[in-house]
């Protein structure tokens, strides 16, 4: 019987070795080849293109939701309050789905793989053993939430010098963002993964488009510290809560950047 263990125990150590030395190089389609292809890290992929993950990772963009969970309930049945704003549409649709190809994402956001996966190592990333010293490794996650937080944070009303906050201060405003910023902080979106002239086309005819990204659909209990770009008409004085505030942004994000390029 120990034997029979024993021998079975080599022979899948030594198959999978096997497969693993036996990986030709130059066939496509290798897995091992492709888990650890360069594209998946940097430099290769400050600079990929869609269509360069696609070509290995169509289903990101196929796949749709199951139309019932294994307790019985529907996917048309349910909504979730992020998905009670009134710019929300269609039915049910997996999270890549929602920021890259449905109706709404495509007009706001140019979104791109590289905009939120900026490539990680595991085992880079995650120190072993484990050191109090070396705290600050994104450790294992495949996208920097950081990214997420710049459109699903709090909304910051108190430095808008809004009375409370926008779900009950918006009718006094006429629920109208642009009343304030058609003058304030006009200088905005300008970077490669928005829209910008869509979002202010949009923001117009429903302040919905604006509170969406601001407060609307908010996933953390912090707003985002925002670049606070000079603007017309903008006071020299900068207010206290903007002195550590960068005025630009971050340079991967800006439009003269190659990232902008499809
Ligand atoms: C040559 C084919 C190929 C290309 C090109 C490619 N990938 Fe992959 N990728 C893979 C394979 C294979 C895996 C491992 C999947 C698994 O084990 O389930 C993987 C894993 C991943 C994972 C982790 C998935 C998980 O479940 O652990 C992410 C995220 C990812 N790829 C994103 C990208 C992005 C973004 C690009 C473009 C910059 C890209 N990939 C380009 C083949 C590819
Ligand atoms: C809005 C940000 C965002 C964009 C844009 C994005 N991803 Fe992802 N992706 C994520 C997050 C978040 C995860 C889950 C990561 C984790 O589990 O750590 C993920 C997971 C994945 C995975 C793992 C398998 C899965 O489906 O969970 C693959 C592969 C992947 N993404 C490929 C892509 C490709 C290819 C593109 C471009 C067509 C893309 N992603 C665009 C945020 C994004
Ligand atoms: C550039 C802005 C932007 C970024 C960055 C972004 N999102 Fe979103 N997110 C949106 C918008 C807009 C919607 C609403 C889409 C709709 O209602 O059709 C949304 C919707 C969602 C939803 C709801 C999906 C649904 O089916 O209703 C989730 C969950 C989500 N985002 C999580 C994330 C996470 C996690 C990240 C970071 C990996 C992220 N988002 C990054 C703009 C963004
Ligand atoms: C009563 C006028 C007023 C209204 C209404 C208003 N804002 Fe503001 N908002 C401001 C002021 C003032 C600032 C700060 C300007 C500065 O940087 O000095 C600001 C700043 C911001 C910022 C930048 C925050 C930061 O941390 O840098 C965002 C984002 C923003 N507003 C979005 C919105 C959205 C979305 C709405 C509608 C849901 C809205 N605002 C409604 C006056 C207003
Ligand atoms: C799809 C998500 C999205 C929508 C829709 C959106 N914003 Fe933004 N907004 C962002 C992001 C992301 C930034 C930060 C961009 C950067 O790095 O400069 C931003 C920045 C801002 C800023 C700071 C400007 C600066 O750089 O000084 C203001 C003010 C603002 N938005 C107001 C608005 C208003 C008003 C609307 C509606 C007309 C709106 N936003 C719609 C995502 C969004």
């Amino acid at each position: 019987m120990k034997i029979y263990y024993l021998l079975s125990a080599i022979f899948f150590l030594s198959s999978g070795v096997m497969t693993i030395l036996s990986a030709d190089e130059s066939r496509p389609g290798n897995y091992y080849r492709s888990v650890w292809h360069p594209v998946h890290f940097s430099p290769a992929i400050n600079t990929a293109t869609d269509e360069q993950c696609l070509s290995c990772h169509q289903e990101v963009i196929n796949q749709k939701v199951l139309s019932k969970t294994l307790a019985g309930v529907t996917a048309e049945s349910t909504q979730a309050w992020y998905q009670t704003l009134t710019t929300y549409e269609g039915p049910q649709e997996t999270f890549h789905r929602r920021h890259l190809v449905t109706p709404l994402a495509k007009k706001l956001m140019n979104l791109k793989c590289i905009t939120c996966h900026q490539g990680s190592d595991p085992r880079e990333q995650a120190p072993v053993p484990p050191d109090l010293n070396n705290t600050n490794y994104t450790l294992r996650k495949q996208v920097n939430p950081e990214v997420c937080l710049m459109c699903h944070g709090d909304n910051p009303y108190q430095l808008m010098g809004l009375p409370s906050p926008w779900e009950e201060s918006s009718e006094m405003f006429q629920n109208n963002c642009l009343l304030c910023h058609s003058g304030i902080r006009t200088h905005r979106h300008q970077v490669n993964y928005l829209n910008a002239d869509a979002i202010e086309e949009a923001g117009k005819e429903n302040s919905d488009v604006c509170f969406g990204c601001h407060g609307g659909r908010q996933w953390y209990r912090i707003p985002y510290p925002y670049p606070r770009h000079a603007w017309e008409g903008m006071a020299e004085e900068v207010p206290e809560w903007a002195k550590d505030r960068p005025t630009e942004s971050e340079p991967r994000f800006q439009l003269n950047q190659l990232q902008a390029h499809k």
